[in-house]
């Protein structure tokens, strides 16, 4: 997008001066281009892609069916740039989409971006997700944990790993993004299914040989070029797809020495750092994470449904 260049060299350094952890910009995806006049006579861009998450989408558990997502090209401008592509994209929302109900708005955008952060919130969008990075951190050999056991799980366990995840799932819906669709538990053993066969990284805590935690993790690269290379710094990284413990067996600390071992483990497979989506409106996770050394790295803002963007 030729529109864009300057701005992604400008934003490239905004990036750096909020947050040392922050890769440079990323090219902005193929789409629809908006634009906006500041008063100053600068201009920002942004690219709106459309999506539509059907019923056998695995995504469609965690996304609105319909979705407009906006990567804006802010350069240096802060939030007086967000604010003004917002208002662009409301208008141009009018004019060309008719959302229906199962439709959000959504931007990805630096957490520690606190202008931004004011624009956002006064456009009607809220911060329902989060990516959290923790860096690894390699060390003496573990004492093995104290109140459970933990071993990696089998195919033949996917009965146990899917109760385990869809109780993570139901709890996540009442706090973020997350949607139990009718059919959430076929999609999720499928996806299960196919984790525990490929041989995934895959955890289960157990006490007195019941399963009361589950940490489904997996490995992925940021390189140059890659998706991933917009949002990590560079290396091999380590993901927290899913961690879950059974409503009873919560705050007694069956969370916090499952994570242990899986970071002991992902470290000693050589990775920079872990990463996982959470829920700052999730009371447990929010807390706990940021105890085990995550902290916010991008904020995903959403409004739903999609014709409540201000
Ligand atoms: C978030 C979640 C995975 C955390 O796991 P957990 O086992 O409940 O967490 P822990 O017990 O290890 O830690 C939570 C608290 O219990 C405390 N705790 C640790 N050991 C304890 C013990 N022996 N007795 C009592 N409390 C204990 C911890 O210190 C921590 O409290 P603190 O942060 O105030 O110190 C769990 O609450 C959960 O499954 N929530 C619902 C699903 C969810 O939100 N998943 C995460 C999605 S990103």
């Amino acid at each position: 997008m030729a529109v864009g260049r300057d701005l992604v060299q400008a934003q490239s350094a905004r990036f750096a001066a909020l947050d040392p952890l922050l890769p440079p910009a990323a090219d902005p995806p193929e789409g629809q281009v908006l634009t906006a006049a500041l008063p100053d006579g600068r201009r920002v861009a942004g690219v709106v892609v459309r999506q539509h998450y059907g019923r056998t989408a695995l995504a469609s558990l965690w996304s609105a069916e319909e979705t407009w997502e906006l990567t804006p090209l802010l350069g240096g401008s802060g939030g007086t740039g967000m604010s003004a592509l917002l208002s662009a994209w409301r208008q141009w929302l009018d004019r060309v989409a008719d959302p229906g109900g199962d439709s959000a708005c959504v931007v990805t955008w630096p957490s520690r971006d606190a202008e931004a952060t004011r624009a956002l919130l006064d456009h009607g969008l809220v911060p329902l997700s989060a990516v959290a990075v923790r860096r690894a951190v390699p060390g003496p050999d573990l004492p093995p944990p104290a109140t459970v056991t933990v071993r990696r799980a089998a195919p033949a366990d996917l009965d146990t790993v899917l109760r385990l995840a869809m109780a993570e799932l139901e709890y996540s819906a009442l706090v973020g993004p997350t949607v139990v669709r009718p059919n959430a538990v076929s999609l999720k053993r499928a996806a299960l299914r196919e984790r525990l066969v490929s041989g995934g990284l895959v955890w289960l805590a157990e006490q007195d040989g019941i399963a009361v935690g589950l940490a489904e993790c997996a490995l992925t690269s940021s390189e140059p070029g890659s998706w991933t290379s917009g949002r990590l710094p560079l290396g091999r990284w380590g993901y927290v797809n899913c961690l879950s413990v059974l409503p009873a067996a919560r705050g007694t600390g069956v969370g916090q020495q499952l994570m242990a071992l899986v970071h002991h483990e992902l470290s000693r497979l050589g990775v920079v750092g872990t990463y996982l989506y959470y829920n700052p409106p999730n009371p447990l996770s929010s807390v706990f994470w940021l105890r085990q050394g995550y902290r916010p790295l991008w904020t995903v803002w959403e409004v739903r449904p999609a014709g409540a963007l201000r």
